[in-house]
Formats: structure tokens, C-alpha cells, sequence
């Protein structure tokens, strides 16, 4: 997969994975990362998929209505993606941390959603349910940050409390936090995200 890998000056630290939103690409939330972390690596990768010259991390038939067959193919993808940097790179496969936007969240929640050690945890700025009907992973050990808006037109408030209810179902840590907005990325919740992830996992 296309991507932009930057090695961190602290080993110890997480590899930060960033996943880009519809139309976005790999360079989108390179600035995202001195707020959270300036001394992890970072692994920033493009989705994919085009939707009319979009990037996407999987297809959709519609807004918001996922092709079930693709998600599970290209997070299967990721993941595979995931493994071969880690080698190639020399990082600890153990210790991803995602930080995802809208579609890219999407994927990292679907990682969540299908496998138990694709990301030690993850940073969800509006995402949604990824898939309803399965069983997930055993998700002990992992932690979640999710960023919503109350006026979100793509996710619903309820949607996102689903998901936080289906990952603290399947024993992960999970923190929701709420912004007075719609789907739009704020500085806010970035701000919120870098509190939560030096209390989690720092
Ligand atoms: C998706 O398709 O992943 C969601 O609708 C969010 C987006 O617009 O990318």
C-alpha cells in the first residue's frame, strides 16, 4: 500500500498508523501527530480504493452504506500491510496505535472488529458501526478513544454509543468523547485525544 513511514527517536514508544478520510491521503494527518506523540514512529498510509478519483480504505454502495464484501477484504489487506511494515521497518508489530478520520476510522474499527492483535488501540474521530451480526475478537488489554459529534450527519449519536457498547462488549477500554459539531475534525477533540492517550498509553 502506498504509504509514508517516519521513524520515531523513542523505540519504546507505539508506531502511530494514520488512516485518512474520503478523498484524503497520506500526508492529511501527518500534523496530528507531534500533538499526540513527537518521539513515536509513525506509519501514515493511502486507502486502496478510488470513488471517482477518492481515496477510500474500502468501497461503499452508498453514504454510509458499506460493500460488506470489500470492508473485510481490505481490512484483511491492512492487516497483512500492517505485518509486512512492521517487518520492514523494525517495529514492534505488538504496539500500533491507530489514529483514524471518518473512513480511516472506519478500517481501524473494522481491524478491531476482526482481529484480536491487529492494533494494540485507537483513536476514532467519527466513526461508525463498521459491521452488525458478528462475533467480535476478545479485545482485552486494548484501549479506545472515539471522537463524536452531536450533530454529526454521517454518525448518528447512537451509532457512535453502538460502537462503544459493541467494543466495551468485547472487553476493551473505551473513552467517548463528545463535541458540540457535525463530522468536521476540531483541534478540540485532538486536544481531548492527546489527553486521553498520555493517561492510556504513554
Ligand atoms: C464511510 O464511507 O466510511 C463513511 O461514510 C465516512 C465517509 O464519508 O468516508
Amino acid at each position: 500500500m502506498k504509504h509514508i513511514f517516519n521513524k520515531g527517536t523513542n523505540p519504546a514508544k507505539p508506531t502511530l498508523l494514520l488512516l485518512h478520510g474520503t478523498g484524503g491521503n497520506e500526508l492529511d494527518l501527518l500534523p496530528l501527530t507531534a500533538r499526540i506523540d513527537d518521539e513515536a514512529s509513525v506509519l501514515s498510509v493511502r486507502g486502496n480504493v478510488l470513488e471517482n478519483g477518492m481515496p477510500r480504505f474500502f468501497r461503499r454502495l452508498a453514504e454510509g452504506i458499506f460493500d460488506e464484501a470489500d470492508l473485510i477484504f481490505r481490512t484483511h489487506e491492512l492487516n497483512q500491510f500492517l505485518d509486512e511494515a512492521a517487518e520492514e521497518y523494525h517495529f514492534d508489530r505488538n504496539n500500533i496505535i491507530a489514529i483514524g478520520y471518518s473512513n480511516g476510522a472506519n478500517i481501524a474499527a473494522s481491524l478491531l472488529f476482526h482481529y484480536e492483535n491487529a492494533l494494540k488501540g485507537a483513536i476514532l474521530h467519527h466513526p461508525m458501526v463498521p459491521r452488525r451480526g458478528i462475533q467480535l475478537p476478545d479485545l482485552s488489554g486494548k484501549s479506545v478513544f472515539i471522537a463524536a459529534g452531536t450533530n454529526d450527519p454521517i454518525c448518528s449519536p447512537l451509532e457512535s454509543s453502538e460502537l462503544q457498547s459493541l467494543l466495551e462488549k468485547a472487553n476493551s477500554e473505551v473513552e467517548l468523547h463528545w463535541v458540540d459539531r457535525g463530522h468536521q475534525l476540531t483541534s478540540e477533540e485532538v486536544e481531548a485525544a492527546a489527553k486521553w492517550y498520555h493517561k492510556n498509553l504513554k
